[in-house]
């Protein structure tokens, strides 16, 4: 909606990168260069982590538009997957008939690397978002790499948030710890680097005025975001919309103020709806956990009513009432006997 008020040719802060390009800050360019030498050099298995929106699936799809090697690229982001569809997912990607059956794959799988590798090509295994992964597929996953031929042409890059060093640290994931050669942890972009990569995506976005942001609107980005890109997009995106809305070209410190105070509350509402949409059992849970309060405390005030009034009673009701009112109970409370 902004795009001609700005003189742009696409929306600049879009989740895929403007043009396929990536801003490369010294962290991601020793990222990529890194999973570069992990597949050329067959280093076999590889460690990417950083945290959510830093970059970490950007830099890999860079990756996988550069390597221009034999490679079958076989990628894994979904942790539900049970073993079976693991290696059927597996099959396919690769090629390989599936014959419902592990000891077949595994045969299939190893004299298919075997030959690949013979032909010259290579094999690239990703684990994204391997922190999610549970233990025992990880280690099909690292038993896997025991069928790598003589040239090792089977590389498994282990890509996730800082979680993932804590759960290889798990004792029966120590074969694997082992095995990683390179690892490489995305650091978020630097003040500087926070400022560049605003103009990049601009500039690659057709803007005219690159300098659209001045120098308060991106440090207070910068501070906002703590350097993590996926943030710096929402942010930006919404100072476009707003200075737009407002009729104002160039966007500085108090457009963004204001931006962050409605993404914040925006953030609060989608929480507090969050709550109220629970499931029933949560609901339940909630309910249930009020309801004994009250319970409890219906009871503590009965008690204490009661007892208040036997003592009325005892100290002011004349005695022949108490014998009148034995007289009265006594035939009932002989019908119980
Ligand atoms: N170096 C970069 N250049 C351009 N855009 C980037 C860069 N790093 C991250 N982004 C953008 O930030 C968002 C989050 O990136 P993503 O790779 O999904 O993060 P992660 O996989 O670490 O959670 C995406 O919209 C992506 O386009
Ligand atoms: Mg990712």
């Amino acid at each position: 909606m902004y795009r001609k008020y700005y003189g742009l040719i696409q929306k600049p802060f879009e989740l895929a990168p403007v043009g396929g390009r990536v801003y490369l800050s010294e962290s991601h360019r020793e990222a990529l260069a890194t999973l570069r030498y992990g597949v050329i050099a067959n280093k076999g298995f590889l460690l990417l982590t950083g945290g959510v929106g830093t970059g970490k699936t950007t830099v890999l799809n860079t990756l996988l538009g550069m390597v221009r090697d034999k490679i079958k690229v076989c990628v894994l982001n979904n942790p539900t997957l049970s073993k079976h569809e693991f290696f059927s997912y597996l099959s396919g990607s690769l090629g390989i008939p599936y014959k419902k059956n592990k000891g077949d794959f595994i045969l299939d799988f190893a004299s298919f690397l075997k030959n690949y590798e013979e032909e010259g090509g290579k094999v690239l295994l990703i684990i994204d978002e391997a922190q999610a992964f549970p233990i025992n597929l990880l280690e099909e996953i690292r038993l896997l790499s025991n069928h790598a031929g003589e040239k090792n042409a089977l590389s498994i890059f282990l890509i996730g948030q800082p979680e993932l060093q804590e759960k290889l640290a798990d004792p029966l994931l120590l074969p694997l710890r082992q095995r990683i050669g390179i690892r490489h942890h995305l650091e978020p972009l630097t003040e500087q680097d926070t400022a560049q990569y605003i103009v990049y995506r601009l500039n690659k976005a057709g803007a005219v005025n690159s300098a659209l942001f001045d120098s308060g609107a991106t440090n207070l980005i910068h501070k906002e975001s703590r350097g993590n890109p996926r943030l710096i997009n929402i942010i930006c995106d919404h100072a476009l919309i707003s200075g737009f809305n407002q009729d104002l070209n160039h966007i500085d410190k108090t457009i963004i103020e204001d931006c962050i105070k409605e993404i914040k509350l925006a953030g609060e509402k989608r929480l507090q709806a969050s709550d109220t949409n629970k499931s029933p059992q949560s609901n339940r849970k909630l309910f249930g956990k009020d309801s004994n309060i009250s319970i409890l405390t219906a009871t503590i005030l009965i008690l204490f009513v009661l007892s208040v009034t036997g003592l009325i009673l005892y100290e002011f009701v004349p005695e022949q009432w108490w014998q009148r009112i034995v007289e009265l109970t006594s035939p009932i409370l002989d019908t119980f006997k």
